[in-house]
């Protein structure tokens, strides 16, 4: 029988050296005459092992990790296709303590299944959902969803089946589903590796979506920055049309559905879902004042689903195993499964799908391992370039939407970065200001003009000119941006410089002042 070793072709594996790794177990399985074939996976999120090599064997797989390409003939010689022992050897993954604690539910086949293989995708569970969708009315999809409690995972945390059941509840001749793959927020790539481990749990939800509010069409908004993506995607959806899972007859029913990829030109705010609808219709992409709500008009005027990649890729399982199901996991209001990447100064940096509630310290101490330099953690920003920085007095907070709004924060789409005690958090708010600067698409007052004077404010205070005065005038600016934007750049931004301001007083006095205090 023919031997699987699994080697990832997930950006992150690449960028440690995977093809390499590929090429030369390629070279050895040649030589050795071996029965054996390389599967390209996806990761299954442990960025520190990867690139990690995994082995079918008669009890189940193999883990050998990270592996350099120069260790593949050792690894041959130790018997790699039998799970053979080696300094390398992992154990089997799924008992590898960092996967071992996730409840991987979107991700569940992340890192198992071939990307490109529908038949592959179907032997671990996919298409039921769709098959399920299809066995229901629209409407009864929706509530499906409602009930499962998901909330939209790109940002907002909007209540998906709500918004559903607008553009299910709106006329008109065309409708729109549009997949945001912006992925724009610093320390995030759960939309990049479930599209690149499990392409079609995307196309799968993005169709069940169409069906559920009678949507023929479907659009991938996907980052310029995602090359590898564009390719698995767009391979993965040619093989859906070529099943018939897309087309004129989704799986031989009455729904019509089909999708495309486009790709964004690299800016920021063109991750807000209608500076997105701009840039898809192919103008420059600009923040549209609402209402209209998109779900009313939305791409080409036309009523218009914009979710995020997880969100999407969250239903098929919703459809699979019931609302109910979904919605036993979670803490209060924010139910089910979040995949939560950790990044930054950290030992264990990857992917953490987990149900709701796990707090903030678990997350960073236990899962994390700390700081890669071994230093203390003095603060993580969780949410992107717009979220808060929590000191470590906070860490008790669990992950939850309404509890990380009660303490000025926010979980956005899930990533925290961590730094560790020579961190200036001073130099960090400047930057949040500066990024909001260079990204504002420049609408509106607040935020174009408010943060390049949030610059300079931070600037003088640096210099220690009449630091008071300067915290004054930076406190005023966050309150004025955050009233008075339009859309969430300017008017989240306060919350990285607050938060900063706010836990980590000590770094906002300037040298002189600090020593004379002292
Ligand atoms: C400046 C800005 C950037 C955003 N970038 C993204 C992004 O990259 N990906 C994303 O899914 N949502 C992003 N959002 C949120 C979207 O506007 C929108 O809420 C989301 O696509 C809705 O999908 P969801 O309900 O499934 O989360 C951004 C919002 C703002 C204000
Ligand atoms: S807040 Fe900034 S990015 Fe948003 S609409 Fe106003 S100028 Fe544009």
């Amino acid at each position: 029988m023919t031997i699987n070793i699994y080697i990832p072709r997930d950006a992150g594996a690449l960028a440690l050296g995977a093809e390499k790794v590929a090429a030369a177990a390629r070279e050895e399985i040649g030589k050795r005459g071996l029965d054996a074939k390389i599967v390209r996976n996806g990761s299954r999120g442990m960025f520190w092992l990867e690139p990690m090599v995994e082995v079918e064997t008669a009890e189940g797989r193999v883990a050998y990790g990270p592996v350099k390409p120069g260790d593949v003939a050792g690894l041959f010689d130790a018997g790699l296709i039998e799970g053979g022992a080696h300094d390398l050897a992992l154990g089997k993954p799924e008992e590898i303590p960092f996967l071992a604690k996730q409840t991987r539910l979107t991700f569940a086949r992340c890192g198992i299944i071939d990307p490109v293989s529908l038949e592959d995708y179907e032997k671990h569970g996919g298409l039921r959902g769709l098959r399920n969708a299809l066995e229901k009315t629209p409407l009864g999809i929706v509530e499906e969803v409602t009930e499962s409690g998901l909330r939209g995972r790109g940002g907002a945390g909007f209540p998906t089946g709500i918004k559903w059941k607008t553009v299910h509840d709106t006329d008109g001749p065309q409708k729109y589903i549009v997949c945001n793959a912006d992925e724009g927020d610093s320390g995030t790539f759960s939309d990049r590796m479930i599209m690149e481990g499990d392409p079609f749990v995307l196309i799968e939800g993005m169709t069940i979506a169409g069906i559920a509010t009678g949507a023929t069409r479907g659009y991938v908004y996907l980052r310029s920055e995602y090359p590898n993506v564009h390719r698995i995607l767009n391979e993965a959806i040619d093989a859906a049309r070529a099943a018939g899972m897309l087309g004129k007859s989704v799986l031989g029913s009455k729904y019509a559905f089909d999708m495309e990829v486009r790709v964004g030109a690299g800016a920021y705010v063109c991750g807000e879902e209608t500076a997105l609808l701009d840039s898809l219709e192919g103008k420059r992409g600009q923040v549209r004042a609402k209402p209209p709500l998109p779900a009313h008009e939305g791409l080409f005027g036309k009523p218009t689903v914009i979710n995020n990649v997880i969100s999407l890729a969250s239903v098929p399982i919703i459809l699979d195993k019931g609302g109910a199901y979904y919605r036993d996991f979670g803490m209060g209001r924010s139910r089910g499964t979040i995949p939560i990447q950790i990044t930054g100064n950290v030992k264990h940096g990857g992917l953490f799908e987990a149900a709701f509630g796990m707090t903030l310290g678990e997350l960073v101490d236990d899962i994390g391992g700390g700081t890669a330099t071994g230093r203390p953690v003095r603060a993580v920003q969780v949410g992107g370039p717009l979220g808060a920085y929590w000191p470590r007095d906070l860490f008790d907070t669990p992950f939850d939407y309404e509890a990380f709004a009660a303490k000025d924060g926010l979980i956005g789409h899930a990533g925290i970065v961590v730094f560790d005690d020579t961190v200036d958090l001073l130099k960090q708010a400047r930057f949040a200001m500066e990024f909001c600067a260079v990204e504002s698409c420049g609408k509106c007052t607040p935020c174009r003009i408010g943060s390049t004077r949030g610059v300079e404010v931070l600037d003088r205070l640096k210099q220690g000119i009449a630091p008071e005065e300067q915290i004054e005038t930076v406190t005023d600016l966050c309150n004025t941006m955050k009233f008075g934007s339009l859309c969430a750049l300017g008017g989240f931004t306060p919350y990285p410089v607050m938060s900063a301001l706010t836990h980590f007083p000590e770094d906002f006095r300037p040298a002189p002042v600090r020593e004379a205090a002292e």
